[in-house]
This record gives C-alpha cells, sequence and structure tokens, in this order.
C-alpha cells in the first residue's frame, strides 16, 4: 500500500448529505499487465499485455510464486534523461481514474527500488518511492483522478534527481478506468486533479471501477448490516459491499475513529463517509447522530436509515491525525424521543466508510 501526498489549496469547503440517481456502468478502460507476453485474468478482470501501448524499455519477469500474477511481470525503462510512455486513446473532456501499481522485487538484482517520476500528458503527478512498501513486502499504488485534456492520454515514468545511476523506473500495472462523469463531480477537474489518500472500508469490498478500499480495524465493534443498499444510488458509488458490515460502538458511547491511520500535510480534502442502519428495515430503524470532524461539526442530525446516506465535505482543512467522532444522540435526542424509541435508536449502528482524497 502507498500513500501519494499532493500540494494545493482552494478556499472553501461545502457540505451534502444525499443520494443522486445515476445506473451503474460496466467497468471500461484500459487494465494493463506492464511487462508480460500474455493477457492475464485476476479477480474477475483481464489485464491486457501492454505490446501497443509503449513503444520503450524492457520486459522482466520475477522468478517468484509468491506473489499475485500481476506482479509476476514488469516493464523497465532506461536510466538517463527522458520520459517513458504509456499511451491511451480516449475521449477528450472523458473523467479517469489512473491507477499505477509497483512492485520491485529486485528485478535488476538490487535490494532498493530506484525512486523515480510519474508523470500525466506532461504533469508531474508524484515521486514514486516504493522504498519503505517494498522493505515491508507490500505492493505500492498510486491513484489519480483526471479528466482527459485530449484524445490521447499519457501516463509516463522519469528518472528524477533521486534516481540513482544506473538504476531504471520500473511498473508492473498500469490501469486507466473511465468513470462515470457524475463521479467527483462536485470537484473542477479543469483546475485540479484528485489524488487518493486513502479509500477505507469499514468492512468489506467490490467496487464497480474497480477503487481499492483498503480494510481498517480498529478497537471498535464490527457490525454486520441486515439491509442491502443501492449503491448505484450514491454519490461517488461505493461498491454495496463495502456496507456489509461497519464499526460501531456500544450504547451510550461517542464512537471515535481515528482515521485516517496516519498523520497527514496541512491541506484541504475531499472527504466521504457513508453510514447505514444495521438493522432489517422497518419505520424505527433509523438513527440521527451528529458527526465531528477534530471537534469541528462536520454534519449535524444526520439521519441514518437502512437505505444508507452519504456525507462529504469537498474542500476540508485537515492536519496532522485525524478524529471522527459520531455523537451519542442521546444526549441530545433523549428529550424528544420516548423511551421505547430511545432504545430502539441506540441499538443501531453507524456504518462508516470513507473515502479521501486530497488536492
Ligand atoms: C524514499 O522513502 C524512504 C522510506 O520512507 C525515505 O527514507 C527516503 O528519504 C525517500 N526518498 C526520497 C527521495 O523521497
Ligand atoms: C453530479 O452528479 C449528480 C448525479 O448525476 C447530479 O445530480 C449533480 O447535479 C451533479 N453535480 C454537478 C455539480 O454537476
Ligand atoms: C443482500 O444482498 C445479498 C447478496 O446480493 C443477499 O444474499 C442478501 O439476501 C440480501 N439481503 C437482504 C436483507 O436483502
Ligand atoms: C461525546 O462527545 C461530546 C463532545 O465531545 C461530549 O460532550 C460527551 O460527553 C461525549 N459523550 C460520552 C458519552 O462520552
Ligand atoms: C429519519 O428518517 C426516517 C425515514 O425516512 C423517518 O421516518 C424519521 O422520522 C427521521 N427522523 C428524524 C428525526 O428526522
Ligand atoms: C446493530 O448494531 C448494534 C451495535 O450498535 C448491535 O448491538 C445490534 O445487535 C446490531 N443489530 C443487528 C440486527 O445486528
Amino acid at each position: 500500500m502507498s500513500i501519494p501526498i499532493f500540494l494545493l489549496s482552494i478556499p472553501f469547503f461545502s457540505l451534502i448529505a444525499g443520494q443522486p440517481p445515476p445506473s451503474p456502468p460496466p467497468l471500461r478502460g484500459y487494465l494493463i499487465n506492464c511487462g508480460s507476453k500474455k493477457d492475464i485474468k485476476q479477480d474477475g478482470i483481464t489485464y491486457k499485455r501492454d505490446q501497443g501501448y509503449t513503444s520503450s524499455g524492457k520486459l522482466t519477469t520475477l522468478n517468484r510464486i509468491d506473489i499475485l500474477p500481476i506482479l509476476t511481470t514488469l516493464r523497465h525503462f532506461p536510466y538517463g534523461p527522458g520520459k517513458h510512455c504509456y499511451e491511451f486513446s480516449v475521449t477528450k473532456g472523458a473523467k479517469f481514474l489512473i491507477r499505477t501499481t509497483y512492485f520491485y522485487g529486485g528485478f535488476d538484482g538490487g535490494t532498493e527500488p530506484p525512486i523515480f517520476d510519474q508523470i500525466i500528458d506532461g504533469t508531474t503527478w508524484s515521486t514514486v518511492n516504493t522504498t519503505e512498501d517494498y522493505k515491508n513486502g507490500l505492493t505500492s499504488y498510486y491513484e489519480i483522478i483526471i479528466t482527459a485534456n485530449d484524445k490521447t492520454l499519457s501516463v509516463c515514468l522519469a528518472c528524477n534527481q533521486h534516481t540513482k545511476s544506473p538504476s531504471s523506473p520500473f511498473i508492473s500495472s498500469l490501469e486507466v478506468i473511465d468513470l462515470d462523469s457524475s463521479l467527483y463531480n462536485s470537484t473542477d477537474f479543469g483546475k485540479y486533479g484528485l489524488i487518493t489518500v486513502t479509500r477505507t472500508n469499514f468492512g468489506s469490498g467490490d467496487d464497480p471501477f474497480n477503487r481499492y478500499w483498503q480494510p481498517f480495524i480498529d478497537g471498535n465493534p464490527m457490525v454486520e448490516a441486515h439491509a442491502n443498499v443501492t449503491s448505484s444510488e450514491f454519490w461517488n458509488r461505493p461498491p454495496a459491499k463495502v456496507f456489509f458490515s461497519g464499526s460501531t460502538t456500544s450504547r451510550g458511547k461517542n464512537l471515535t475513529i481515528h482515521w485516517p491511520p496516519f498523520a497527514l500535510p496541512t491541506n484541504r480534502y475531499y472527504v466521504a463517509l457513508y453510514f447505514q442502519d444495521n438493522r432489517s428495515t422497518s419505520p424505527y430503524s433509523w438513527r440521527v447522530f451528529t458527526v465531528l470532524i477534530d471537534g469541528e461539526t462536520f454534519y449535524q442530525d444526520l439521519n441514518a436509515t437502512t437505505k444508507g446516506v452519504t456525507v462529504y465535505g469537498t474542500e476540508w482543512p485537515l492536519s496532522g491525525n485525524t478524529e471522527i467522532t459520531l455523537l451519542e444522540p442521546t444526549c441530545r435526542w433523549a428529550p424528544r424521543l420516548t423511551p421505547e424509541r430511545y432504545i430502539r435508536s441506540c441499538h443501531l449502528l453507524e456504518q462508516l466508510l470513507a473515502e479521501m482524497v486530497p488536492w
């Protein structure tokens, strides 16, 4: 796993709760198994060999059986000046999720992965530094959401001042996934790309756009949902499976979550949280609570039902370690509820998934 970081800031934020209704499309775009001579199938998705998308570099196969098939091959590019690109035909103005995946595997006989830049359409996206992940036996991936400036979209690698001679920039897989135009439409992609910091599933995941949702485990109890959501009705269409389970807390307590599980650079972030009542659907299966982020009200009196609800802030200022608190509603709502409903509502779950992308 990897946490790419990017810096840009914009001077306001907005909050919306709701479920606009688009319909789910099939997965479209380019899914590339870099450095391979053949197409492979993984988790029901076909990754094509990269021939025809790039004219530079060399193919290498890692002689290992303990890694995912897609990681066993990679393409590497010679050390030196200049960039090495993959090119894709796209519709100008279309929105894409680009994910690059890197697993070094000592392909060049070394012990430390090379450090280099990744570039989209001529704009430096980020430095690829997989050193820490590789040391911990992890794969690194980077994600960005952009709109295409032209009819061709290029994803390139290039040496930078940190690339040690003679090491070679390399790549294991590359995905350019066509996102529906309504996804992340609160962002002005003419000005910004959204880089994923973390997308967390407080349960399990199966995404219509192949976005990765990392599991998150903390000391809070997990509970299962007893009603299905129609995830195609949600902003940004989280996979329905991520609603199957969630974090909760015991009656009479605030639910406090330290998420994401690492410190963030000071910036404005896109934060989306998803909630659902865990019980079976009934007239009483709802719960009202207030969501705080670092003690500031993120959303007041949110009514979470079994259908689920999203709240998001498009440019929420965050810095360092973040704490999300769902206020135990009895403090605010008890006087207005009958005892019977009070007990019911306190048995509810706040299902929380989260997605977070900085500017
Ligand atoms: C790459 O990452 C390692 C491990 O986190 C860090 O020690 C090193 O300074 C980084 N190098 C660059 C050039 O960012
Ligand atoms: C974003 O997409 C939703 C769902 O299609 C739509 O209701 C909303 O108006 C769009 N917002 C913008 C700013 O385009
Ligand atoms: C929810 O969906 C799953 C899988 O589609 C199905 O097995 C389950 O019965 C559904 N649950 C409810 C409460 O409708
Ligand atoms: C929940 O958090 C609020 C605000 O921080 C605090 O006033 C309240 O005492 C907390 N409730 C419990 C049960 O800890
Ligand atoms: C929460 O939503 C449910 C279902 O729409 C509704 O029956 C209930 O009255 C709402 N609760 C509040 C306090 O608005
Ligand atoms: C819903 O979650 C609560 C905890 O918040 C738990 O006590 C309860 O048993 C769950 N309900 C169902 C139907 O699983």
